[in-house]
């Protein structure tokens, strides 16, 4: 079994039906990877994890599930690679095709990502771009799953900035069947070009600035930083433009019931999400974070030669 498409770059790049090949994948192999019983499918096979930006659950969830296959995987920082500026991105993408058998890369500029996926003969998966983060809503998708049953018909609401995690939860919108809206200041909307895409495709998702209406009988709750890696000069602004775009306790109380909160972290507790709500009873946001690896070494068995 494999994917229609070489990278993974974009939820949008994929078919309904590639995506649903990772989520049904990923709750296969869960529990054998948390016996330790998974087959090694990808023996000998070499990751390369590209970082231009710091880490916790990308790298690790990739490196171990990789590992987990039977490959492994070698962490590269961009100051050795310089991607672009020691060398070109063509060169690198032929030189690295030459060495290893799939690339991991966070990066910057989304479209310098595309440019190396077009020049590689291995498959490149986007580990967060300024633009997307498209690992991340998969994992995002398969706990929502595990929590609330099928994704289909639920409301999914992130409060705070519209980034890159607002952009792959749109596109998400376009394959999956259910509603997301995003509250967030005026003048921090999600990209131009990823909603107007949206829209055309007939997504179900709406952008507005009352984040007390937008959770009103939402199922999901999903949280952010205020500024994303690469902004952090503009976090005394924002944490004033945010101010309203919290996610407290009250805020949750016109929730669905049976509501989940959700965050990518890192999070800055006691900023966009206080303790209590990380805390309480409705979070599942370390079964977040664990879902990376088995949504992730989905994408990698799927990809991977
Ligand atoms: N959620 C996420 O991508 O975490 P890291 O930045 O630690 O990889
Ligand atoms: N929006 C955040 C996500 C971190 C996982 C960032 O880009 O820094």
């Amino acid at each position: 079994m494999s994917l229609g498409k070489k990278d993974f770059l974009s939820i949008a790049d994929h078919t309904t039906e590639d995506l649903r090949k990772i989520l049904e994948l990923a709750k296969e192999q869960k529990p054998l990877a948390r016996d330790h019983k998974l087959p090694h499918t990808h023996p000998n096979r070499t990751m390369g994890c590209v970082f231009a930006k710091p880490s916790l659950r990308t790298r690790i969830s990739f490196e171990t599930a990789v590992m987990q296959l039977g490959g492994n995987s070698l962490f590269i920082t961009d100051q050795e690679i310089g991607i672009g500026k020691r060398e070109s991105i063509y060169d690198v993408a032929k030189v690295m095709s030459r060495f290893v058998d799939a690339i991991m890369i966070r990066w910057y500029d989304h479209d310098e990502v595309v440019q190396l996926a077009k020049h590689s003969d291995i498959p490149i998966i986007n580990g967060l771009t300024d633009l997307n983060h498209p690992c991340q809503v998969m994992g995002d998708i398969l706990t929502i799953e595990e929590h609330l049953g099928s994704i289909d018909n639920k409301t999914v609401v992130m409060v705070g900035d519209g980034n890159n995690l607002a952009n792959s939860w749109i596109n998400a919108a376009r394959r999956f069947p259910f509603n997301f809206v995003i509250a967030c200041p005026e003048g921090y909307e999600p990209d131009e070009a990823v909603m107007s895409a949206a829209e055309k495709d007939g997504a179900s998702f709406c952008v507005t600035n009352d984040p007390v209406d937008a959770v009103k009988g939402a199922h999901v709750i999903y949280s952010d930083a205020f500024y994303s890696m690469g902004q952090e000069e503009e976090a005394i602004k924002r944490r004033k433009d945010f101010a309203d775009f919290r996610i407290t306790n009250e805020l949750l109380s016109a929730a669905d019931p049976n509501h989940i909160v959700m965050h990518c972290l890192p999070a800055h507790r006691g900023e966009e999400i206080t303790d209590e709500v990380m805390d309480g009873k409705h979070s599942v946001v370390f079964d977040e974070a664990e879902n990376r690896q088995h949504a992730q070494r989905a994408i990698i068995a799927l990809l991977m030669k």
